[in-house]
């Protein structure tokens, strides 16, 4: 079952044409994870990709789920304005490139900045890298301190595991990097979710299911890339699996074209989604007020 899968994506990601001028050679998770790492430039038009399908229209205000996308590159504040029209309500923006020792994308806190202004609410992900210098909980504390010093009020953050061939370690020593994010994440006062599949997780960690405390669930699950490989835009296919009993968020789509960018595309319930929050900075002896854009909330 799980070579058929990795074959239908193989297929599908041996198709994808990967010499477009402006991609940066970025081999990480390939074959298995092409949307989520933006081998393809966004606004490349490749015509193979598929369009994503209109969320219809009585979905767009439902007062119990949302839709997402996650964003690895550049946006601008009319791409956001495009998917709020199109009746998405945050993005998952990466913050954490995993090239070289890994480095903080400055790119995140840009979409950030014009999710906030278009009206969408955002979360972040990293996509660490276990043979960075870097140890895990460091790669965490660098999205973290950065974040925080260009003012965005960081309450989550979400961390991808997924593409097997990409964590070279002995299992235990995957299971003890993954434990070093949480653990400082959690050391920061974050929540923290892990981004994954059922697969990916038996792969990478055996299944690990002894976590000390609670830890959120994005799983994707989708037949191959672009729309018509597309799950069920519900949480409904969800069973558990290492630690988790329930799941937060779904990605049911990947690779599918989208107000002129290339994305994956997200569901979950609607719990908790303020995109701002009021903090109070002393100066001199008074306390001033402050809008801080706030990241992540998603399940809180
Ligand atoms: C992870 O880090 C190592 C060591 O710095 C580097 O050689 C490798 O290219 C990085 N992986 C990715 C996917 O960028
Ligand atoms: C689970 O984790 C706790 C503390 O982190 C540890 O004491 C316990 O031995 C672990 N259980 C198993 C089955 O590994």
């Amino acid at each position: 079952m799980k070579f058929l899968f990795f074959l239908a994506l193989l297929h599908f990601g041996s198709s994808l044409p990967t010499s477009a001028p402006k991609v940066p050679a970025e081999p990480w998770n390939f074959f298995e994870k092409v949307p989520v790492e933006q081998v393809i430039d966004p606004d490349y038009n490749i015509p193979a990709i598929q369009d994503a399908p209109e969320i219809p229209m009585e979905e767009r205000d439902s007062p119990t789920h949302a839709y997402s996308v996650d964003i690895a590159f550049h946006t601008t504040v009319s791409d956001m304005d495009c998917l709020r029209d199109h009746g998405y309500k945050s993005v998952f923006v990466r913050a954490l490139n995993p090239s070289g020792n890994t480095y903080f994308d400055k790119e995140a806190l840009n979409t950030i900045n014009n999710a906030y202004d278009a009206g969408l609410g955002s979360e972040i992900y990293i996509t660490p890298n276990i043979s960075s210098a870097r140890s895990g909980g460091d790669q965490v504390s660098l999205v973290y301190q950065n974040l925080h010093d260009n003012g965005i009020n960081v309450r989550s953050i979400w961390i991808q595991v997924t593409s097997p061939s990409n964590w070279e370690a002995p299992m235990p020593v995957r299971i003890e990097f993954i434990h070093d994010m949480i653990q400082r994440a959690q050391d920061l006062g974050l929540a923290v979710g892990i981004y994954t599949s059922f697969y990916d997780w038996l792969e990478i960690t055996g299944g690990f299911n002894n976590f000390s405390s609670q830890v959120f669930l994005w799983y994707w699950h989708v037949l191959g890339m672009g729309a018509d490989a597309e799950t069920i835009p519900t949480l409904e296919d969800f069973r558990p699996f290492g630690p988790w009993k329930q799941a937060t968020i779904k990605q049911f789509g990947q690779v599918e074209k989208l107000c002129g960018m290339i994305v994956n595309r997200n569901v979950y319930g609607i719990l908790n989604q303020q995109k701002s929050k009021i903090i109070h900075i002393p100066s001199g002896n008074a306390l001033v007020e402050k809008e801080m854009i706030r990241v992540g909330g998603i399940g809180l």
